[in-house]
């Protein structure tokens, strides 16, 4: 039994965890330090790119990991390495314990940082208590600046809620604060500089992403993915100095402009030049482990939870998966059947 804020909660196996203190490593030798989490399917957004208009075939609840499913899985991870959190969805602000599922993992021996992924329609209201229990980044998902054009690519109304939050957010002690920008050819090209011009009073990092393919409807084959390096080189054209810097490991490209005081980066998620420096694991809303985003095989350690597997179970089929990890996106992607309707079953 714990106390987490004003709840008690009971996670039968939390406090005699045994597990090897060895980190988490692959067949070709690289080292896995970050969890994503997603924490739900459900979105109170319909981004185009992303779920159907209707929405997908979403869980029952009963399928989704609990509190202390989640808690379970955070400390155990943490014993064998993991020192960073990301909880993602769907959208996680839909969640409930959001707050508690952060001061578990802020608290956790061994995590030395909480991140969140969002839409950031919810987040303005939430950011006392997600400051409070100890979360240090938030990445928020915005990729348009004009209403009408939110309103298209999201099909609901609340640029001006996302903004407020991202000013929110700003304005509060989370240490970093990340705009994720979705670039798509003939949609938001021309606005690539409007974003970048965030960065100069603003110390946040703004990132293009890649589009990828994971949306059952596909509109990714309709001729708007735009590729990282031409990303890179229209910024290029359209700023006096581009001075490269360090960055997380997605931001394959990372830069300032000129004295700016935040950061620009390009991900490419799609062409996948960043693989050579992937340290994460990711856990579905179910409980799947997945060793790649791209990957469709999956281990279920929900189940294994759920039907008693202790934890040194638990870790031998988390340190057998990742092992088996392939060398790259690509080649995962070429295993298996693809059956996912949207990317809220990956997390991200
Ligand atoms: P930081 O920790 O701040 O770098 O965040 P992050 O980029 O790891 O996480 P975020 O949830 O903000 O993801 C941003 C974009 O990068 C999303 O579109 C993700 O799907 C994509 N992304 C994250 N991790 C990977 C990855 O391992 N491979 C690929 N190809 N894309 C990824
Ligand atoms: N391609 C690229 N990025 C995507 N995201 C969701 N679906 C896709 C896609 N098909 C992004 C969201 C969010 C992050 C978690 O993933 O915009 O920033
Ligand atoms: Fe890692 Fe797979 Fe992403 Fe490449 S595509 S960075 S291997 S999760």
């Amino acid at each position: 039994m714990r106390m987490i804020g004003n709840n008690t909660y009971t996670a039968p196996s939390l406090g005699v965890l045994k597990t090897s203190a060895l980190p988490i490593k692959d067949q070709h030798g690289r080292t896995f330090n970050y969890l994503r989490i997603a924490l739900n399917e459900q979105c109170n957004l319909r981004c185009m790119y992303c779920m159907p208009e209707e929405g997908i075939d979403f869980r029952s609840e009963d399928k989704i990991l609990s509190t202390e499913e989640i808690f379970n899985l955070i400390e155990l991870t943490s014993q064998m390495g993991v020192s960073k959190i990301r909880f993602t969805g769907g959208e996680p602000l839909l969640r409930k314990d959001l707050t508690e599922l952060v001061h578990f993992a802020y608290q956790c021996n061994g995590i030395e940082s909480v991140h969140l992924t969002t839409n950031g329609l919810l987040l303005s209201k939430q950011i006392d208590a997600l400051e409070k229990s100890g979360l240090s980044g938030i990445n928020i998902s915005l990729d348009t600046l004009k209403p009408e054009k939110f309103k298209k690519i999201t099909r609901r109304n609340g640029l001006d809620l996302v903004l407020n939050s991202l000013q929110t957010a700003i304005d509060s002690s989370i240490q970093s604060i990340k705009l994720n920008v979705v670039a798509m050819r003939d949609f938001n090209d021309d606005e690539i500089m409007d974003f970048v011009e965030l960065t100069k009073e603003n110390d946040i990092t703004v990132r293009f992403i890649e589009l990828m393919p994971f949306d059952s409807h596909q509109i990714w084959k309709t001729g708007k993915f735009y590729g990282a390096d031409h990303i890179v080189a229209d910024i290029k054209t359209q700023v006096d100095e581009l001075n490269p810097i360090d960055g997380s490991r997605t931001e394959h490209h990372i830069f300032r402009v000129n004295d700016y005081k935040g950061k620009v980066a390009v991900i490419p998620a799609y062409s996948r030049s960043l693989c050579g420096e992937c340290n994460r694991l990711r856990i579905t809303s179910d409980g799947k482990l997945l060793n790649c985003l791209y990957s469709q095989n999956e281990i279920n350690l929900r189940d294994a939870m759920r039907n008693g597997k202790t934890d040194i179970e638990i870790e031998d089929m988390i340190r057998t998966t990742i092992k088996k990890k392939y060398i790259d996106g690509w080649k995962a992607q070429n295993q298996g059947n693809d059956n996912r309707e949207s990317m809220t079953q990956i997390g991200g």
